[in-house]
Formats: structure tokens, C-alpha cells, sequence
């Protein structure tokens, strides 16, 4: 069954007509041309897909374009361009978060709204009683960017990477 899509990506409206069985994911690498959001394992293990929708980071493996009626979506492409990175893009870089960069723009995208459900107090499992909710410890940050995936074993510099743009002392 097709069905007409409308979504806001990376500031722009699209309009789409997409088979209802499409991923989001799908949706933007294969209809949007939009190939920095990676499949890994196309069921929600990795990470490698996330996207930020509506504010909030999902895996877009596991999620229908259709169930995104006029969402705002943001993917890596969105987030920072090759001559204007984002601070969590150029921190990457900085601290050598990355070696193969398969992982990297869903690491990315978590990173950024990792930080930002900090800032906004959002629990997490090791920190349900978040007694200062703007404190940025390894520990919160390895919790929160669990579900992405890395094979290259990145982790100690990801973490470095998003220290710095939270803010605190690496
Ligand atoms: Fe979506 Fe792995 S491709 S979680
Ligand atoms: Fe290679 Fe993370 S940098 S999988």
C-alpha cells in the first residue's frame, strides 16, 4: 500500500509517497538521497540509524516513515556540513571519536541529544535520582550512548569528545 508522507527534514518540507512498509530510515537514504544515517543492523541493536525526531533521538531502523506525519526530523546532514561543523562534529574530530566512521553519525546524533536530555533533567537507569541535573559524569554518558554501537571500540574518545562540548574538563 502507498501512501502520501509529508516530514520536515533538516528544515526542509518533504513530500514523499512511500510504500507503508518503509523504515525512516529507508525513507531518507533511499528517497532523500540522505546516506549519512547508516544501517547496521536494521534491528535496533546498533545505533548506527539514529536520527533526532521531534527533539528526541530513535532508532529509524525501527520506526515507519508513516508514523512521522509532519514530524521534524534531523539527521547528521542536518546537524553540520563539511564547512560549518557542529560543535559535537568538530569535538569527533578533535579527540579521534572515530576510526572507521560507520558508527559516527548515530553517535553523533545521540551525543547531541544525550546532552541535551541531561541539561533538561531526563533520568537515566544509573541516575534515577539525578541530583544535579546538568552534571555530566563518564558514567551518565556511557548509560545514555549504550545503545550505539561502536566496533572500532571508540567509546574512550566519544566520551572525551562529549565532556568537551557539555562543557566540563575532559
Ligand atoms: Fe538501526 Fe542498527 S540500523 S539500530
Ligand atoms: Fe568504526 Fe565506530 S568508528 S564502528
Amino acid at each position: 500500500v502507498m501512501a502520501k508522507v509529508s516530514l520536515t527534514v533538516n528544515g526542509q518540507r518533504r513530500e514523499l509517497e512511500l510504500d507503508t512498509r518503509t523504515s525512516l530510515l529507508d525513507a531518507a537514504r533511499e528517497h532523500l538521497q540522505l546516506t549519512g544515517s547508516k544501517k547496521g543492523c536494521d534491528h535496533g541493536q546498533c545505533g548506527a540509524c539514529t536520527m533526532i525526531v521531534d527533539g528526541r533521538r530513535i532508532n529509524s531502523c525501527l520506526t515507519l516513515a508513516v508514523m512521522h506525519q509532519g514530524s521534524e526530523i534531523t539527521t547528521i546532514e542536518g546537524l553540520g556540513q563539511p564547512d560549518a561543523l557542529h560543535p559535537m562534529q568538530a569535538a569527533f574530530v578533535k579527540h579521534d571519536g572515530y576510526q572507521c566512521g560507520y558508527c559516527t553519525p548515530g553517535q553523533i546524533c545521540s551525543g547531541v541529544a544525550v546532552l541535551a536530555e541531561i541539561k533538561a533533567g531526563i533520568p537515566s537507569h544509573v541516575t534515577a535520582d539525578l541530583t544535579a541535573p546538568t552534571q555530566v559524569t563518564e558514567a551518565e554518558i556511557r548509560e545514555r550512548m549504550s545503545g550505539n554501537i561502536c566496533r572500532c571500540g571508540a567509546y574512550s574518545n566519544i566520551v572525551e569528545a562529549m565532556t568537551e562540548v557539555a562543557g566540563r574538563p575532559a
